[in-house]
């Protein structure tokens, strides 16, 4: 039976701005994303029924239609029914190391490997800009994670826009085990705090959107300027996760204290990550920070910028 190996990495936000409301109900955003070397491992296999089976070795990820991976599987299987009568279903296999409910995309970049791995198992040819189409239907992030590297991300988060690769920066992690934040929460919650600030009306929000291309941090990426990337993370929904969740500001600013270039929240939350230039300098971070705050409860980890985003590691029998 054919069946793939394929890595999926993490995302952080460099940066993260609310405008306003879309008439979908979600958000319209200005971000810049960064993928990074902490990342799953996700092998599907064909197998001789036409049924999904999802295993997971981490207890707290659903085996169901709720699980993002399970239904990036069903949407293949809707979208082209003639390679899943010739193929048949698929056994997908996740090994979890991208922490779950953290801000870090981890269910999004799995559904992503899923739309690559079929794509590849059942032989379709999909261009990536066609896979990123059908990516966009499961979730926000799934485009971004598919292509990876460092991006702009403008809409719902769905339209990205590729920067020059940068991998010369490492990041240190830091996650209490005990705490998720849900993603819906947020951004309601931000809604209901500075709603009455949005831009409103399609052309100025596309004209705020525009701006992050020529903003002082895309300047930054492109000189490759590691101090300044550091000054200029920034995200909105700090603003309504940090009173919440004093621990998560205390991470920051552990962080912060301990000579990082810079440090902030990822996405929703409660994923905190600092910026350091050096493997040796994340890990001396890494190290007094775990000395600083001795929560038994607080997993910790360095990680690299990464210009992959969903990629293989193995394959058997493709033709
Ligand atoms: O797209 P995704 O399913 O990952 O989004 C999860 C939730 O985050 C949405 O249901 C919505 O509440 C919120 N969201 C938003 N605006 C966005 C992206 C996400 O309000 N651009």
């Amino acid at each position: 039976m054919r069946s793939y190996s394929l890595i999926a990495p993490a995302k952080i936000n460099l940066y993260l701005e609310i405008l306003g409301d879309r008439p979908d109900g979600y958000h319209e955003l200005a971000m810049v994303l960064q993928s990074i070397d902490l990342a799953d491992q996700i092998d599907l296999r064909s197998i001789s029924t036409d049924n999904i089976y999802l295993h997971c070795d981490h207890p707290q990820v659903p085996q169901d239609k709720s699980n993002l991976a399970y239904r990036a599987a069903e949407l293949m299987m809707l979208h082209f029914p003639k390679a899943y009568a010739q193929y048949g279903g698929v056994e997908i296999t996740l090994h979890k190391r991208i922490p779950i409910a953290a801000g870090l995309a981890g269910g999004s970049t799995d559904a992503a490997a899923v739309l690559v791995g079929i794509d590849l198992l059942w032989n379709l040819g999909l261009t990536q800009s066609e896979l990123q189409e059908l990516g966009a239907k499961l979730g926000s992030d799934v485009p971004f994670c598919i292509a990876g590297g460092t991006a702009i991300a403008t809409g719902r988060g769905d339209q990205i826009s590729p920067l020059p690769d940068l991998d010369n920066l490492y990041v240190i992690l830091g996650k209490y085990r005990s705490l998720g934040v849900s993603t819906v929460w947020a951004y309601q919650t931000y809604r209901q705090q500075f709603g009455s600030s949005y831009v409103v009306g399609a052309k100025s929000l596309e004209t705020r959107a525009s701006r992050v291309h020529s903003g002082p941090l895309v300047n930054a990426l492109f000189h490759r300027d590691g101090a300044k990337i550091g000054q200029l993370l920034h995200n909105d929904l700090e603003r309504v996760v940090l009173p919440t969740y004093p621990q998560v500001l205390q991470l920051r600013e552990a962080f912060q204290s301990q000579g990082a270039l810079g440090s902030m929240m990822s996405g929703s939350g409660p994923t905190v990550f600092a910026l350091a230039e050096s493997y040796e300098q994340a890990q001396q971070i890494q190290e007094q920070v775990k000395a600083m705050i001795p929560a038994p409860d607080l997993d910790l980890w360095v990680a690299r910028f990464c210009h992959t985003g969903i990629h293989v590691l193995s394959s058997v029998n493709p033709s």
